[in-house]
């Protein structure tokens, strides 16, 4: 029962997604207007980030969580899988109540093998949905709806894939407070910064790990926002320093 629910959801999540995450960039009448708002958007992120200073984020406990967050299989997934599965939630802001969901899809030589946070764009698109279910992560969903089967170009074969919904309010990224689903792009890249700090404290081995951002669509704002804040606090944070290697964006 809990099975077929899980994969309910999953197939609405997938549904939602691809209506979120595919709106047709040709023949869009709205096209150019939502280009004019974003390079406009992208221009008010510069002013912004200038005057931006530095203060520790909310680091939470992380103890246990880890292993809390491990997948032993998700539903209907083939047999024979070599690498190991995390997923669950990070809080990046304890008052407001806002936590970001997660799903990580280690390699098989995960110890050797960098790390890669894979945004979706949109806004709005889910990077569990489309980015691991229908992109790149290691399983794809079966049209009998109830199963799962390998994805033989998945990136994890390369890379720990960490999937990131975000901001809060896609996916299942939410927040206790409704007014922060009106929201913009550098609260975006600052939960995500936040995400990444705290998600490092629960997987310790990834800390001093290559560390790429990848995505595609929107996620053309948030990979070189995102990019920006890490650079700008890895100088002068106390707290962990991100091991940011690289950033590769597919843009439309
Ligand atoms: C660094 O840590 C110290 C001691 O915890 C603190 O007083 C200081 O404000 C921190 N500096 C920055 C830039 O966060
Ligand atoms: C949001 O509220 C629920 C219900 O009170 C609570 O269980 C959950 O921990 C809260 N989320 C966060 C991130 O604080
Ligand atoms: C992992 O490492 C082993 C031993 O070096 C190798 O045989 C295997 O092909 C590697 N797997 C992947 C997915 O690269």
């Amino acid at each position: 029962m809990t099975k077929i629910r899980a994969l309910l959801y999953l197939s609405l999540l997938c549904l939602f997604a691809s209506v979120q995450c595919y709106r047709g960039h040709e023949n869009n009448p709205f096209a150019k207007r939502i280009k004019a708002r974003n390079l406009r958007r992208a221009s008010i992120f510069q002013d912004e980030i200038q005057k931006v200073e530095y203060s520790p984020v909310y680091i939470g406990p992380q103890d246990g969580l880890k292993e809390a967050d491990k997948v032993e299989s998700l539903p209907g997934q083939p047999d024979g899988a070599t690498f190991d599965q995390y997923s669950g939630y990070v809080t990046v802001d304890p008052v407001a109540g806002r936590a970001l969901f997660y799903y990580l899809a280690q390699s098989e030589n995960s110890s050797s093998q960098p790390l890669v946070l894979w945004l979706n764009g949109g806004p709005g698109c889910s990077s569990f949905g489309t980015g691991a279910m229908m992109e790149l992560g290691p399983f794809r969903v079966n049209s009998d709806g109830e199963t799962l089967s390998q994805n033989k170009y998945a990136w994890n074969n390369e890379a720990n894939m960490l999937f990131l919904e975000s901001p809060a309010g896609v996916g299942f990224s939410y927040s206790n407070t409704t007014s922060d689903y009106v929201t913009g792009d550098s609260r975006t890249a600052a939960d995500a910064y936040t995400f990444m700090m705290n998600w490092l404290q629960r997987f310790p081995e990834y800390q001093t790990r290559d560390f790429f951002i990848a995505g595609e669509d929107y996620a053309g704002h948030y990979i070189p926002q995102l990019a920006q804040l890490i650079l700008q606090n890895n100088k002068i944070t106390n707290q962990t320093v991100i091991n940011l290697k690289g950033i590769a964006v597919r843009f439309y």
